[in-house]
């Protein structure tokens, strides 16, 4: 892709506006008068993994939504082209700049603004971290209805413009039923207040619903209002491993059948990913024995006795059905987070071992892990199965949130290879689609996936999904070159 020429080029003068504005020293981050901030503004312009780099040379840091308003602004009656960034941990390097688009960093925007102990609605600024919130809800008796690998770095903000799924979709549900309102800023600076905490509210279109997910092309979210449930006072985990994926679907059937309103996670890690984990980490398996496949459960339920009691049930009736072939259950808080780091650590390990393919897919369940076998068998073929430097591919494994048919395909190599991507896409793309599934399922589009877009959705979709980006952006300074 090229430069959009229509996009100004950075000035002092348009530095000058900005810090008049912003006032505060650390608000702005000047690379474009000052060569000496190179360093501060580099991990803004890197993703997380590392895949894709900027080069923006401004980074702003507001304050309040009128500073994002003022901002926005300026760079729409300017032609500045912005990218909205949060933790910047999203994986398909939607929230790093392209070319030299200038950063509005969330981070400053943090405070918790209220929460109403009896309904259970939070409204916090968007540049809140996640854990930091979940942990102020825990304090009050309640949690927050997603829950991640990156919560400690990720912001509310950027869970809503990404739609994050995460660990307990099962239980909570998406966004898209949490979320009760939403204040956001249009590219004109226009400010949308619809900070609803009403459950129910049938009046007209619905559109907050549109932010959600929409990785800031159409606005940036500066407050969100989010239903949050009670804390449950008790949780059990449960890990165990099985001989074959038609066990895993078996195990999956009786979960939901035995523990039924307690269930609260179901996530799947193949033998492959298990391997990548230990390899990094050194630690023990929770398991003596190796299986091809691995599952998570998590109860969550308001009596501990009574829930712990229903899960050693259950793993002793799917072990005597030949389901499963061996268990463990956590016997304290301590145990339950060790077991949670087999299935949420496995992003981490593989950002330590060089370059991740990631291909986070909605497949219907009974083809789920077809994929992975199907990817490792071509990537073989191709001849690139080796971890050498001829032959650079680690590892293809497979893992996910089995509960919401979501697998992530992971191709684990020495590091980023045109080779390799050759032969991963579109074949994993035409691959989803010919099974009518989602090429994103929770990760979003970013500048990984804008040009597959057509393998999800059809033509008429597209053509709509563009009007309200011309709608709500018509000179495109919202993050541009990505989602469409
Ligand atoms: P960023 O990465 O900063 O931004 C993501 C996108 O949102 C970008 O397009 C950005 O422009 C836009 N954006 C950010 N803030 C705003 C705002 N206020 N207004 C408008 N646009 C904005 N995702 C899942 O769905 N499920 C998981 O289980 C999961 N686990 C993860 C585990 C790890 C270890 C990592 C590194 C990532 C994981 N992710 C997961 C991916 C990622 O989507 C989430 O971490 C998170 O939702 C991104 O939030 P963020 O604040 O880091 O957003
Ligand atoms: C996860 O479920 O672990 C996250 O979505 C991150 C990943 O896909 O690696
Ligand atoms: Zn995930």
């Amino acid at each position: 892709i090229k430069r959009d020429s229509r996009f100004a080029q950075l000035t002092g003068e348009h530095v000058g506006y900005f810090r008049s504005l912003l006032g505060s020293e650390s608000a702005v981050i000047d690379g474009v008068t000052n060569d000496r901030a190179a360093d501060d503004i580099e991990p803004f312009n890197s993703d997380w993994m590392r895949k894709y780099r900027g080069h923006c040379k401004l980074v702003l840091k507001p304050g309040s939504t009128e500073e994002v308003s003022k901002i926005l602004k300026y760079c729409n009656d300017n032609m500045l082209a912005v990218v909205p960034q949060g933790g910047n941990t999203g994986l398909v390097g939607g929230s790093v700049p392209v070319f030299d688009e200038i950063v509005i960093s969330m981070s400053r925007m943090n405070q918790i603004i209220e929460f109403d102990e009896v309904s259970g609605t939070l409204v916090a600024e968007a540049g809140c971290i996640l854990e930091v919130v979940d942990q102020f809800l825990a304090s009050k008796g309640y949690i927050f209805p997603l829950d991640l690998g990156a919560k400690g770095s990720c912001h509310i903000g950027g869970n809503v413009s990404t739609n994050a799924g995460g660990l307990r979709l099962l239980r909570y549900g998406s966004l898209h039923g949490t979320v009760l309102g939403i204040e956001a800023v249009l590219a004109d600076g226009t400010v949308v207040d619809d900070l609803c905490k009403l459950r129910k509210n049938n009046t007209g279109y619905d559109l907050k619903q549109l932010f959600i997910g929409a990785e800031g092309t159409i606005g940036i979210i500066t407050k969100v209002s989010i239903h949050c449930p009670q804390r449950s006072p008790a949780q059990n985990v449960a890990f165990f491993g099985l001989e074959s994926f038609d066990k895993v679907q078996q195990a999956f059937r009786e979960a939901k059948g035995q523990l039924s309103e307690i269930l609260s996670a179901f996530e799947l890690m193949d033998e492959g990913s298990q391997a990548l984990v230990r390899q990094v980490t050194k630690n023990e398996s929770p398991l003596e024995g190796r299986y091809p496949f691995y599952c998570l459960i998590e109860t969550s339920g308001s009596n501990a006795d009574h829930d712990s009691e229903k899960l050693q049930a259950f793993l002793e009736d799917v072990m005597e059905k030949g389901i499963v072939s061996d268990g463990t259950l956590a016997q304290d808080e301590t145990q339950i987070k060790s077991l949670w780091t087999w299935r949420e650590g496995i992003t981490e390990a593989l950002s330590h071992l060089g370059g991740t393919y990631k291909y986070d897919v909605s497949i219907p369940l009974k083809e789920l892990y077809q994929l992975v076998e199907d990817t490792r068998a071509r990537v073989d073929a191709a001849g690139l199965l080796g971890d050498t430097d001829e032959y650079p591919v680690r590892a293809v494994v497979g893992y996910g949130h089995m509960g919401d048919a979501n697998l992530h395909l992971n191709v684990s190599t020495r590091r980023f290879d045109e080779r390799v991507e050759k032969v991963l896409e579109p074949f994993v793309y035409e691959w989803i689609a010919a099974r009518q599934g989602s090429i994103s399922a929770e990760h979003g589009l970013g500048v990984m996936k804008k040009k597959f877009i057509g393998y999800s959705r059809n033509p008429t979709i597209v053509g709509l999904m563009k009007n309200i980006k011309n709608t709500f952006d018509p000179n495109g300074i919202l993050n541009p070159y990505k989602y469409l």
